[in-house]
């Protein structure tokens, strides 16, 4: 048995045995092609890696997504468009009502060839057990082992508490996520829970090196240990093992469910957060939710070769789709977050600076955060902010008032 699980874990996650994901090459083939990506990160490497580059253009994956996927990266095109991003976007539909993987295997193949892509949520339609989320498995297959995201308040939008500033990192391709669950008899189900040291102190490592080079002086590591001795004691213990490399920096520890209760009552305690995959997108959710919602904050997923941008809650808004009534600002801080890790810094700014003054100065608002504002009276503020405010690529912003 631990044979075998330790092999599972080892193995990438397309070539795990899910009959409707298995690829074509034996286990073992896939194994020995992609298992250096499953490495220590090493942070001087990553900025090192070039990236897709046509004729000074950079070719970025876009997966729109269900939901409000589609309409959100039509905005991202109109904005980027208008501010002269040197941005070509490789569009790639993965429709889950299908069978078989081939637009997964497409749109793998496009970000390892690109190197980064831009991403809606992919709605998981079946609760067939063989059916699995197309989301965990580009995270998995891509070992993206981190989400990051900053949980900065705006001034003026309606919130329940007023400048929590917390950046939450996230184990991203683990733990609760694993989709390991079985039968074993009729009325008992198991479901396995994968925390191993090594990713344990990927996830540690970035969240301290993340701290460090932010001027955040604690990381709070966010666990169960108390109940789930092995699995969160390990985490907990790998978390302590790295932090006596940081001395400079704090380090306590929460159980998850004290976690919540503490950011809904005093969040300003928190500075960065650290926690396996499960409790994370439940942090992720609470702070948004202090903070305005699943509109506005992006998250960011990184591994070694490869990194995603997306809304921050991973949410689809199937039911507000086509309405015209979306918040774009998530999607949209993701485009901002994917041009500053491409080195598009002052494309970047000049965005931000207008979805700022869009939600700030302006006070243009979707009905998510109190206002009667529609998506598009949003996309029009902020292009006409933009037209005033161009970057001529590669010289320096142009102020044209
Ligand atoms: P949902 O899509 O229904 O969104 C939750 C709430 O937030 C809704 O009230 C929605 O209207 C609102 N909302 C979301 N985005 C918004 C925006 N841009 N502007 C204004 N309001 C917005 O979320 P639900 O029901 O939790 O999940 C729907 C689907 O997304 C499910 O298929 C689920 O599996 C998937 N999902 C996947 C996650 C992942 O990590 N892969 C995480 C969360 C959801």
């Amino acid at each position: 048995m631990a044979l075998r699980l330790s092999r599972l874990i080892q193995t990438p996650f397309m070539a795990r045995g899910y009959p409707s994901l298995v690829a074509k090459e034996k286990v073992e083939e896939v194994a020995h092609k992609k298992m250096p990506l499953q490495k220590k990160i090493d942070f001087a490497f990553v900025t090192r890696i070039p990236k897709a580059q046509y004729g000074g253009r950079h070719a970025v994956t876009m997966l729109p997504g269900g939901g409000i996927g589609p309409e959100l990266m039509n905005y991202i095109r109109d904005i980027f468009h208008c501010a002269g991003v040197p941005i070509d976007f490789e569009v790639i539909e993965i429709d889950p009502s299908t069978e078989g993987n081939d637009d997964l295997e497409y749109a793998i193949t496009s970000i390892k060839r690109n190197g980064v892509a831009i991403k809606g949520n992919i709605e998981t339609k079946s609760e067939a057990v063989d059916t699995i989320s197309r989301n965990v498995a580009l995270r998995n297959e891509l070992d993206l082992f981190v989400n990051v995201l900053n949980c900065k308040s705006y001034p003026g939008i309606p919130a329940r508490h007023k400048n929590i500033d917390i950046a939450i990192v996230r184990q991203n391709t683990e733990g609760e996520y694993a989709m390991l669950e079985h039968e074993s008899i009729k009325g008992v189900v198991e479901s396995m829970k994968i925390v191993t040291d090594e990713n344990a102190e990927r996830v540690a490592r970035y969240a301290f090196e993340f701290a460090k080079k932010n001027g955040r002086k604690k990381v709070t590591t966010v666990h169960k240990a108390n109940i789930m001795k092995l699995s969160d004691g390990l985490f907990l213990e790998v978390s302590k093992r790295v932090a006596e490399d940081y001395p400079e920096l704090e380090h306590n520890n929460m159980i998850i469910d004290n976690t919540c209760m503490q950011l809904v009552s005093n969040p300003h305690q928190f500075d960065v957060m650290n926690m396996t995959n499960l409790y994370g997108t439940i942090v992720t959710n609470v702070i948004c939710g202090l903070i305005g919602g699943a509109g506005l904050l992006s998250g960011r997923n990184y591994g070694d070769h490869y990194a995603i941008f997306e809304p921050g809650t991973r949410n689809t808004g199937t039911a507000i789709a086509g309405k015209n009534i979306a918040n774009p600002i998530a999607m949209i801080n993701a485009s901002v977050d994917m041009l500053n890790h491409l080195g598009h810094t002052e494309h970047a700014k000049v965005i931000s600076d207008a979805v700022y003054q869009t939600l700030c100065v302006d006070k243009i608002h979707t009905a998510d955060l109190g206002g009667t504002a529609s998506s598009t009276d949003i996309i029009d503020n902020i292009l006409k902010i933009l037209s005033t405010r161009r970057v001529h690529w590669p010289q320096r912003v142009i102020v044209n008032q």
